[in-house]
C-alpha cells in the first residue's frame, strides 16, 4: 500500500455496487478532505458490462473475472455487492484469506455465515465490516456497536424492511390490496428479485439476527426466531386495525427479558401515536432501548443505491484508518478535519415562508393596507384568519400565512406595517419549516 493511498476492489456492479464506485469516483475529494486519505478504484468485478451506468471508469480496471481483483496484493478492501450465497461466500472467504478488508451488504449471507466469516476474517488478521446490510444509509450498527458501547440493550424494534412497510402503507394509506401494493414496491425497485424474502418476513428476520447477535454480544441464529410475514393481512384487518387508533407494520424484535431472549418477526398493531407507526412507505427505522441512553429512533432509508452505497463507503473509510494506524501512520484524529474556507449566508439572504401575528383595531382597511405593504415588498398571502372572540382592548389578532419571502424584506415590511396607528406593537413573526 502506497502511503495514504487504499485501493478499493468491487465485485458486482448492480445497483449498490454501482452507488458505490460513483461515491469512490464523485466524492474523491471530499473524501480526502474528511480522511486525508486517498481511495482508488483500481478494480470492477462483473460479468455484464454491457449497460450504461453513467460512471467515467477510466483507470479502473473493469474484469469479469474475481480473481483479478482477490489475487490483487495491492487491493486493500474488497467490497462485494453481488448479493446472495454463491458465489459471494467464496469471494468473500477468498479475499479474507488473502487478507483483504471486506465490506458487504450481504444480509442473507451474514446471517447464515456470518460467524464463520467473522472467524476466517480473525484468523487472517483483517476484518469484514457490513453496516449497509441492516437498514440501509442508517448508521445503526456503528452506532450500537460505537456510540451506544456502554449500554445494555433492554429492547430494538425494527422496521427492517423496506418493500412489506410500502405495501402495508400503501395498504393503510391508499386503500390498496396487497398483490397491488406490491406490485408498485416492485417497480419502484427495492423488493429482492424474488420478493418471497421481503413479504414473509425472512429478510427482515436476516437483518434482525445482525442486530441481535450485536447487541448480544453472541451468534444468534435464524433457528431461534419466530417468523411470520405479511402474506395474510387483508384491506379488512387494515381497516378494522385503524377503527381501533393502530398501524399494522412489520416489525422485528428484540426483548431482553430476564429468562432470556425474545426474538421475533411479525405484522403489529402498533398505536397511531406511536413514533414507528409514522414510518411510512419504503423507509426503515429502528428503535433503540439502552439502559444508560434511554430510547433512541434510528429512521431512513432503508435501501437503494445511494443510502446504502453511502453506509458501504463509511466501513471503507472506517477500515481505512484502522489499516493506516496499524501501519504506525501519523494519522489525524476523528474530529472534523477544519481545512476549508466557508461563507457564511446572512439571515436577510434567507427565503422562509412566514406565520405573521398582529393585533390590529377592528376597523375597515386594516387587511388592506397590511396586504398592500407585504405586496409592496413581494411577500405574497397563503392564507389569513382572524379568529373571532379573542380580542382585547378593542384590538383582535390577525393571522397570516405567507408564500416563501426574503427575510430583508419581510424585515421592512413589519417595521412598516407596525408604523400604522392601527397595529400594535408586539406581534409575532415565525418561520415556516419546510423540510428541506
Ligand atoms: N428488499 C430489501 C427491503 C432491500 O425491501 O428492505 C434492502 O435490504
Amino acid at each position: 500500500m502506497k502511503s495514504h493511498q487504499i485501493n478499493v476492489g468491487i465485485i458486482g456492479l448492480g445497483t449498490v455496487g454501482t452507488g458505490v464506485a460513483r461515491i469512490l469516483l464523485e466524492q474523491k475529494d471530499l473524501l480526502k478532505t474528511r480522511s486525508a486519505l486517498d481511495f482508488n478504484l483500481k478494480t470492477i468485478v462483473e460479468l455484464n458490462w454491457d449497460i450504461d451506468r453513467d460512471l467515467d471508469l477510466a483507470g479502473v480496471t473493469c474484469t469479469k473475472d474475481a480473481n483479478d481483483l482477490l489475487e490483487d496484493p495491492d487491493i486493500n478492501i474488497v467490497v462485494e455487492t453481488i448479493g446472495g450465497y454463491e458465489p459471494a461466500y467464496t469471494f468473500i472467504t477468498k479475499a479474507l484469506k488473502n487478507r483483504k478488508y471486506v465490506v458487504t451488504a450481504n444480509k442473507a449471507l451474514l446471517a447464515h455465515k456470518g460467524v464463520e466469516l467473522y472467524k476466517i476474517a480473525h484468523e487472517h488478521g483483517v476484518d469484514i465490516l457490513f453496516e449497509a446490510s441492516v437498514g440501509g444509509g442508517i448508521p445503526i450498527i456503528k452506532s450500537m456497536r460505537e456510540a451506544l458501547v456502554s449500554n445494555k440493550f433492554k429492547n430494538i424494534y425494527g422496521i427492517l424492511n423496506g418493500t412489506s412497510n410500502y405495501i402495508l402503507t400503501k395498504m393503510h394509506k391508499e386503500g390498496l390490496d396487497f398483490s397491488e401494493a406490491l406490485k408498485g414496491a416492485q417497480e419502484n425497485g427495492f423488493a429482492e428479485a424474488d420478493p418471497t424474502l421481503d413479504i414473509n418476513g425472512m429478510d427482515a428476520a436476516h437483518k434482525l439476527t445482525i442486530l441481535s447477535s450485536i447487541a448480544a454480544n453472541s451468534p444468534v441464529s435464524l433457528n431461534n426466531l419466530y417468523i411470520e410475514g405479511i402474506e395474510s393481512i387483508t384491506r379488512l384487518d387494515i381497516h378494522f386495525a385503524k377503527t381501533f387508533g393502530f398501524t399494522i407494520k412489520l416489525l422485528a424484535i428484540y426483548k431482553d427479558r430476564e429468562d432470556g431472549l425474545d426474538l421475533r418477526v411479525h405484522p403489529t398493531l402498533i398505536d397511531e401515536s406511536h413514533l414507528l407507526a409514522n414510518v411510512n412507505n419504503e423507509l426503515n427505522a429502528i428503535f433503540v432501548t439502552g439502559d444508560f441512553v434511554g430510547n433512541t429512533m434510528f429512521y431512513g432509508p432503508g435501501a437503494g443505491e445511494r443510502p446504502t452505497a453511502s453506509a458501504i463507503v463509511g466501513d471503507i473509510v472506517d477500515i481505512s484508518r484502522d489499516l493506516l494506524l496499524r501501519e504506525g501512520a501519523k494519522y489525524p484524529n476523528r474530529a472534523i478535519t477544519l481545512t476549508e474556507k466557508i461563507n457564511l449566508v446572512s439571515i436577510n439572504n434567507v427565503k422562509n415562508r412566514f406565520y405573521l401575528r398582529f393585533l390590529t383595531k377592528d376597523m375597515p382597511g386594516v387587511l388592506s393596507d397590511i396586504a398592500g405593504v407585504l405586496g409592496d415588498h413581494d411577500i405574497s398571502i397563503s392564507s389569513m384568519v382572524q379568529p373571532e372572540n379573542e380580542g382585547k382592548d378593542g384590538f383582535v389578532p390577525i393571522v397570516l400565512l405567507t408564500h416563501e419571502a426574503l427575510e430583508s424584506q419581510m424585515q421592512q415590511a413589519i417595521e412598516k406595517i407596525l408604523k400604522f396607528d392601527f397595529v400594535k406593537k408586539d406581534y409575532l413573526r415565525l418561520r415556516i419549516f419546510n423540510g428541506q
